[in-house]
């Protein structure tokens, strides 16, 4: 039996060539808005670029085309005080504060509101075009959870596909190397240091690529879940990287469901963006009543939406925009998308129901996107800098990608080397498992992983197996059991087929692609259900029916960390 690790063996049935000719400076792995953000301050030339450049020799793996990420799906846009009177990064701070529900890191948010509008002027130098009013000043929107409108859009709704688009075509003129359809199996450590990734090239031959630095920035986990506003690429690759390798993990319980994603089989569900209930979008249940402020945040709205769908046993409410003026040429995309499906928005309601859309937890990082592996660093949606909390505010993810990446890149370029006790690098740093518990009554090292069958039971040999059908299978589990609401019942319900999937799927390495993602979503999941059942709490993205107050001596971080579950010692604001 091989444990699953970094420095499993490549299976004998499969080719396996030669290293890479030469280390990379720095791999970088995925092409979102954090990838690339530290990609192009890395590898652009020391005297020219829109920042100064680190002139080093970076290579981007991807595992489709560079820019087929999670970040052209963004719609709302880039959170950034940019402009009026009646904002300030100080409201910024307390918006994102209050959504994340007592689990912010105080410190990461101060750094995402500040640095933010800068890294927005940046991208803009960088050639990416934002809605303007025809005076030129930024066109912005107002969002649930913003006390004001702060939020910069490219195409009405079609923001992340031009921030992708300006990064994409930067890179393309800097990296060393563009890896596309590659697919990275696991880390790859030595000595206890992160020196590349072991992957499977775009003809599927085993290859060791090696870097001094590797940064994870391969983004969601949406796809852990049946109804998902998130791509097919979003199966939590660099978060089962991560926890294989035994690099702390946390806040995995913080799925975030968005209330109006487009009730229609089309998968990932077409999302109706925020901005719509931003510019006067009401939701209404079944009788055409209104019953929740549009303009809460997510999890308070997506909740409000589950007990109406169960209250009046219906599959799905409604978004009436019928009120909103010019949507056509407000938001075109969206538009398109509802025309494409016999919606006329200024006539129809909108079917609507929530949908998995951005994990607020990931890969532990400090202020500076370190690991707790030297050698390993982490950006975007797959990390936790503690700036999301238990729930993230609407269009804060675009801006984490853009500020922590280019805050990577320069930790990088000085030389750090080993986290230091910031940000969420706190609750590992200070407070794993002597740390926390003071009650000793978290339940620590309680685990669903097993679900009746743990890892004991696997086995490395390959085993053909149904891989769509057995995602299939995972996702309704997940959906079924770990949804908007959860409960110790569903937990164990998912909890258990996780745990027979996990037996079918094995520990062998994965052969191809879809057999590789099917083995992180399994590890994903097993670390999602393990932490929503330990947080006896309602909080932020994490409703438990069974469990409906928010309890203060939970305000900490459930750590995975070398196979073991630990919680941090309390998360406290910082001054
Ligand atoms: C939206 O436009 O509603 C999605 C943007 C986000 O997830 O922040």
């Amino acid at each position: 039996m091989t444990r699953p690790g970094a420095t499993r063996p490549a299976s004998p049935a499969l080719p396996t060539s030669q290293s890479l000719p030469g280390e990379l400076d720095v791999l970088v792995l995925g092409s979102g808005v954090a990838g690339l953000s530290a990609t192009v301050r890395l590898a652009s030339p020391p005297e020219t670029g829109t920042s100064p450049g680190g002139g080093l020799r970076v290579g981007v793996l991807t595992k489709a085309e560079l820019w087929r990420s999670a970040t052209r799906w963004a719609q709302g846009g880039v959170a950034a005080v940019l402009g009026g009177d009646e904002d300030s990064t100080d409201l910024h701070l307390a918006d994102t504060l209050a959504a994340g529900a007592g689990l912010c890191d105080t410190d990461a948010v101060r750094i995402l509101v500040d640095e933010g509008p800068f890294r927005v002027h940046e991208l803009i130098a960088m050639g990416a075009e934002f809605d303007r009013h025809p005076g030129g000043a930024l066109d912005l929107a107002r969002e649930g959870g913003h006390s004001t409108a702060r939020v910069v859009h490219a195409g009405g709704a079609a923001t992340g596909a031009e921030v992708e688009r300006a990064l994409v075509d930067a890179t393309r003129r800097t990296a060393a190397a563009v890896l596309e359809e590659w697919f990275a199996l696991d880390l790859l450590v030595e000595g206890g240091r992160c020196c590349g990734v072991r992957a499977l090239d775009a003809g599927g031959r085993v290859v060791d690529v090696r870097a001094r630095h590797t940064v994870l920035a391969t983004g969601g986990a949406g796809q852990l879940f049946a109804v998902t506003t998130n791509p097919a690429e979003a199966t939590a690759d660099g978060l089962a990287m991560a926890l294989r390798a035994g690099v702390p993990v946390a806040d995995v319980e913080f799925m975030q469901f968005h209330p109006t994603a487009l009730h229609h089989p089309a998968m990932p569900r077409p999302l109706l963006s925020e901005a719509l209930r931003g510019h006067g979008a009401l939701i209404r249940d079944a009788n055409g009543e209104r019953f929740v402020d549009e303009l809460a945040p997510r999890d308070v709205v997506s909740r409000a939406m589950a007990a109406k769908l169960s209250s009046q046993g219906v599959e799905h409410l409604w978004l009436d925009a019928t009120g909103l003026d010019s949507f056509g040429s407000r938001f075109p995309t969206i538009k398109a998308s509802l025309e494409a499906i016999g919606l006329d928005p200024h006539v129809d309601w909108l079917p609507i129901a929530p949908a998995a859309h951005h994990l607020s937890g990931g890969v532990v990082t400090d202020l500076w996107g370190e690991t707790a592996l030297p050698g390993l660093w982490a950006a975007g949606e797959v990390a936790c800098t503690g700036v999301h909390g238990a729930n993230r505010l609407a269009s804060n993810s675009l801006l984490e990608g853009m500020v922590f990446g280019a805050r990577l890149a320069e930790a990088i370029r000085r030389g750090d080397d080993g986290p230091s006790a910031t940000g969420a690098m706190r609750a590992v740093l200070h407070g794993g498992p002597d740390g926390g518990d003071p009650d000793g009554d978290f339940g620590v090292g309680v685990s669903v992983r097993s679900g009746g069958a743990g890892r004991a039971d696997r086995t490395d040999e390959v085993i053909a197996i149904d891989v769509e059908k057995t995602v299939d299978r995972l996702q309704r589990a997940m959906f079924d059991g770990a949804g908007v609401v959860r409960d110790a019942g569903s937990l164990q319900t998912a909890a258990t087929v996780i745990g027979s999937v996990a037996t079918a799927v094995g520990t062998a390495t994965p052969s191809d692609r879809a057999h590789g993602e099917l083995a992180n979503l399994v590890t994903a999941a097993e670390a999602l259900l393990t932490s929503a059942t330990l947080r006896t709490e309602t909080r932020g993205a994490h409703a438990r029916a069974d469990f409906p107050q928010t309890a203060q001596r939970w305000r900490r971080r459930i750590v995975h960390v070398d196979g073991r579950v630990t919680v941090s010692s309390e998360v406290v604001d910082s001054p």
